[in-house]
């Protein structure tokens, strides 16, 4: 059995996981919540956390896996896309162990983590699908033919959907970050009071646009004097948002899947804890006689896990990075 050590440091979540075959031994996530008030995070800020947290959770993740150092046999760090100054510490970190015990080092991308986290923990190849990446920095739907074989087929050509979340819980004066804020706040609203924009719905390709629906969200608001902005209001603006958002991301991605004639979906990142997206997708993929598979929540925003997956797919394939290698702030998935 292979024993995989993994940390992510993209954003702002640290996180340190150890798998053991398909065994997931430990899995720890450090959230930071002092961007807050920001209302965004801030990258310096992001790294000087991972530095102080990434020993922790270190200690902690070998100590739940009962697990000691020298048991490891590879180790893996997210290499990109994210913050640079953020990646450079969880990559350091893997880098320095895996010298320090003579094992292979894995870089790891990011989205590649989130595309493959539905069949984290199920007896199952990675069959051919077409994966919606929906997180607070992408928005991605890929035609994936296997490990490693992927062919993005439709991007957000602004904000990504989390960014969008985001922002409109900011509009509303709600906390960071917005999604599961909005969520919840949604979920006592009336989805139909505001005939919210659904961007790019007809257009021909399959890519997507969320920066208008924030613009539409921002004027509409700003129609109603302080004193009118009831909770009320707020959760009819949240309902109405996010059902402007699921309509578009379920109806492109059926017919992505359709037209790369696909019989399965997958769903990853951050937003796709979202229950009432969960919902609505299993809903329409079912009726199209399509299977969907999800990841867990604790799998679907930032983990170690998934990279400790996608690392261990990997390293069963017989593949290893060098040590130089390069953090890459843009990497793209293909
Ligand atoms: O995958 P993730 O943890 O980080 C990135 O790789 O970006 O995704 C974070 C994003 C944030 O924008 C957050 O607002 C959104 O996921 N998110 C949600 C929910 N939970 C997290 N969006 C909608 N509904 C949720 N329940
Ligand atoms: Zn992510």
């Amino acid at each position: 059995m292979r024993t995989i050590l993994a940390i992510e440091t993209s954003c702002d979540e640290t996180a340190v996981a150890i798998l053991r075959g398909a065994e997931l031994l430990a899995s720890e996530v450090a959230s930071q919540t002092e961007h807050e008030a920001y209302g965004g995070v801030v990258p310096e800020v992001a790294s000087r956390n991972h530095l102080v947290h990434a020993p922790r959770l270190l200690e902690t993740a070998l100590k739940k896996a009962g697990v000691v150092l020298a048991e490891i046999e590879a180790f893996a760090a997210t290499s990109g896309p994210g913050l640079a100054s953020s990646l450079m510490i969880g990559a350091s970190i893997a880098k320095g162990l895996a010298l320090g015990a003579g094992r292979p080092y894995l870089a790891v991308n990011h989205l590649e983590g989130h595309l493959l986290s539905p069949f984290f923990g199920r007896d199952e190849e990675i069959s051919p699908n077409v994966s919606l990446i929906v997180s607070g920095g992408h928005t991605l739907l890929v035609e994936v033919r296997g490990v490693n074989d992927y062919r993005v087929v439709g991007r957000t050509v602004d904000d990504a959907a989390g960014e969008g979340f985001d922002k409109v819980a900011k509009l509303l004066g709600l906390g960071y970050p917005g999604g599961p804020e909005i969520e919840r706040r949604a979920a006592n609203g009336n989805a139909e009071r505001f005939d919210f924009p659904r961007s790019m719905l007809d257009s021909r390709d399959h890519n997507f646009s969320f920066s208008g629906l924030k613009t539409a969200v921002r004027y509409r608001l700003a129609e109603f004097k302080a004193e009118a902005v009831t909770p009320q209001l707020i959760a009819d603006m949240c309902a109405s948002f996010q059902a402007a958002v699921i309509e578009v991301l379920v109806k492109k991605t059926l017919r992505a899947a359709r037209e790369c004639g696909e019989k399965l979906v997958t769903l990853s990142g951050g937003v796709s804890c979202n229950q009432a997206l969960r919902k609505e997708m299993a809903e329409r993929c079912g009726a199209a006689g399509i299977r969907l598979l999800t990841a867990p929540p604790r799998l679907c925003t930032d983990n170690a896990a998934m990279i400790a997956f996608a690392a261990s797919l990997r390293f069963q394939a017989g593949q290893s990075s060098e040590v130089s290698e390069e953090i890459d702030p843009n990497l793209a998935l293909v």
